[in-house]
């Protein structure tokens, strides 16, 4: 017996469509948070409604919504819409090269193809709780597979396709993931990346997977290993001899896991973000119409990688929550020029743009010409995430793309919020150049400084914490639950710590100045600083490094490396290519350092600490002023590593 919704879903009653509906909902949020989720939570469809909406405490932390509802995501996002958006389109796949032909993927057929497919990983052996391992490029069958674990109950763990075979091993090893779904290969501009070769190399460490579902994409040549190697496209057929099975969809408790998502913090190890099915559900779906004012029939265009929580909130859950339409892009924004962007706006009339402030930057690089004859009349509304937007960007992206007609929405969020926690809402609240602006109802902004101490009024810059829970948010690390308590939850009693800085201004608007911990952001993708250490330290000859961010045109910021380095070596460009060769192995492309200096000596207090602080302003070219270094073992370093800045 399904609990049946009271309201037409599609009329979204939980749309907010004015400022003083936002403030209304955000008071109400305040008051009585359990009953304003309750309510939003209600227009789902659940099997089962849920015994309590919300227990909390930070301390452990727990957090559960929605506890003893029964319900499957799939249902919300495909079932619930045949009957009405049957034959609309849930997916437009625009490929990688503009000459192959797009696709369109209507609610029905998303339908068939994710049953198909659950049966697929049923025949293969996967089971509700299993751990699955997506490593796919852009294609829709990668959100086939998605939606496809989640239909059956199995946990999804999608790893960017940036990612080194050493990355993956260590992914799987933690999730103890035994299935993994890839390609052979993908198609990232005018390159052709093996995937399945990638995989393969991971294997060699990884010897508890059982099943390789591989899909067949650039046709590459790759190894196929019996017992273990499938073919995606073999599979299908063995289902479709089966006649016309159904897959019903598994009922799964509001708290039980939906995916793994890594994600990387301050230690050498990325964690294992834990989202559940109900409240990631509720929250995405809530989030995404109200931040981008969806109106149904929108089509939504997200060109995050589903790889990254942006691709999994609002490329996937969120949009097909809303019975939505969203277009899967595989290419690039450069390739085959930089007009590419605007070419699939203008071909598949997008009316929501969601990028990122890198991809601003790199294509204002190229000047108006690309932007040449492409009609983006259709575009309503803008938005930003990842990183902090520059104003330059911000009003570049207004005039050119938006033509001063489409509201930008900032949005800031993070992997383990699960969906947008401050942003603007489109054309309801008021937009402010490189401010995120205001939190959406429900969330709990404070600005605490160093001693956890919260700083009320205005005009003040503080660490940015969040004070009660909202439904998105991350329960757990997998496998390590302290962890998740010692990273977010212990800094500051009582409060969930972003990492992030964050000044509020006059009249409460939040402007996130970027990560304190050591963390980068690099091109919108974070990078652990220790990671790239540990990366780095692994090379033959190196002795020890130290790894900042400095700002970056385009990357907004890039990762400068200080290397101690032991051989005799007579080429340094080449031991610098050759340590980034180490890097990419270990990591992946995505983190290879920009610069790298070749230093005697690290700048260290007596107790061994190394003083990043120096070393940060030396790499931002900031020289002077460096601040006090009486307190380091052998000041001398500094002045040698000011001499030799790359
Ligand atoms: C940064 C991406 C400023 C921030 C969704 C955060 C932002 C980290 C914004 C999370 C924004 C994200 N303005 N900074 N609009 N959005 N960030 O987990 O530092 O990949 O902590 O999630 O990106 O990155 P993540």
């Amino acid at each position: 017996m399904y609990f049946e919704t009271k309201q037409n879903f599609m009329s979204y009653p939980f749309k907010i469509n004015s400022l003083e509906a936002y403030n209304k909902a955000r008071e109400q949020s305040v008051k009585d948070p359990e009953g304003f989720w309750a309510e939003i939570a209600s227009s789902f469809l659940w099997k089962k409604r849920w015994d309590t909406v919300l227990n909390w405490n930070f301390k452990e932390p727990k957090i559960e919504w929605f506890k003893g509802g029964k319900l499957n995501i799939t249902e919300n996002c495909i079932d619930r819409h045949l009957g009405t958006l049957s034959n609309k389109p849930a997916i437009i796949w625009e490929p990688n090269d503009p000459d192959e032909n797009h696709r369109v993927l209507t609610y029905r057929d998303l339908y068939n193809k994710v049953i198909q497919f659950s049966n697929v990983l049923k025949n293969n052996g996967v089971k509700k709780g299993d751990r699955v391992c997506l490593y796919m490029g852009m294609v829709p069958e990668l959100a086939i597979a998605t939606l496809a674990c989640a239909r059956i109950g199995a946990v999804h763990s999608v790893i960017f396709g940036g990612f080194s075979a050493q990355s993956i091993a260590d992914r799987l090893q933690d999730a103890q993931a035994e299935y993994i779904v890839t390609c052979d290969g993908a198609y990232r501009g005018n390159k052709e990346i093996s995937l399945k070769a990638v995989i393969d190399d991971a294997l060699v460490q990884c010897r508890f997977v059982k099943k390789v579902i591989v899909l067949t994409h650039t046709r590459t040549p790759i190894s196929m290993i019996k017992g273990r190697d499938v073919w995606w496209e073999d599979e299908i057929k063995k289902v479709e001899t089966m006649g016309n099975p159904d897959c019903p969809a598994e009922e799964m408790d509001a708290e039980d896991p939906l995916f793994i998502l890594y994600t990387s913090g301050s230690t050498g190890k990325p964690k294992g973000v834990v989202h559940t099915v109900g409240g990631y559900m509720v929250y995405t779906t809530y989030s995404f119409v109200n931040v981008f004012q969806y109106t149904p029939g929108d089509i939504h265009f997200c060109t995050a990688d589903i790889g990254w929580i942006t691709g999994h909130s609002y490329i996937v859950y969120g949009p097909l929550g809303a019975g939505a339409t969203t277009l899967i892009f595989e290419g690039i924004p450069t390739w085959p020029d930089a007009g590419r962007f605007w070419d699939v706006v203008d071909k598949h009339k997008v009316n929501i743009l969601y990028t990122a402030p890198t991809a601003i930057r790199s294509l204002m690089g190229f000047g108006l010409e690309p932007l040449v004859g492409k009609d983006l009349s259709s575009l309503k509304v803008l938005g930003s995430v990842g990183e902090p937007i520059n104003e330059e960007a911000w009003h570049w992206f207004d005039e050119h793309i938006g033509k001063k007609r489409c509201p930008i929405v900032d949005t800031w969020w993070q992997t383990e919020t699960g969906g947008i926690l401050i942003s603007n809402m489109a054309g309801i609240t008021p937009s402010k150049p490189s401010y995120a602006t205001l939190p959406l109802p429900g969330v709990q902004p404070v600005l605490v400084d160093e001693n956890g101490m919260v700083i009320e009024g205005n005009n003040v810059s503080g660490n940015l914490c969040i004070k009660f829970p909202w439904p998105g948010m991350l329960r757990t690390t997998y496998g390590d639950h302290d962890r998740c308590r010692t990273n977010y939850f212990a800094t500051y009693e009582n409060l969930y710590f972003t990492g992030d800085g964050c000044y509020r201004d006059a009249t409460g608007n939040y402007r996130i100045t970027g990560r304190v911990d050591d963390v980068l952001n690099v091109s919108g993708h974070r990078i652990g600083t220790a990671e790239v250490e540990n990366a780095i330290n692994m090379h033959a000859g190196v002795v020890e490094s130290a790894v900042v961010g400095y700002p970056h045109d385009i990357k907004g910021q890039g990762i400068y490396a200080y290397v101690i380095y032991d051989n005799t070596h007579d080429d340094d460009n080449l031991t610098r290519l050759d340590i980034n060769q180490t890097v990419s192995r270990i990591i992946g492309a995505i983190a290879k350092p920009d610069k790298i200096q070749f230093v005697k000596g690290l700048p260290k207090t007596r107790s061994g600490k190394i003083m990043r602080r120096i070393l940060r302003k030396i790499a931002e070219g900031e020289l002077e002023n460096l601040g006090d270094t009486s307190t380091l073992l052998d000041p001398s370093v500094v002045e040698e590593i000011k001499q030799g800045r790359v």
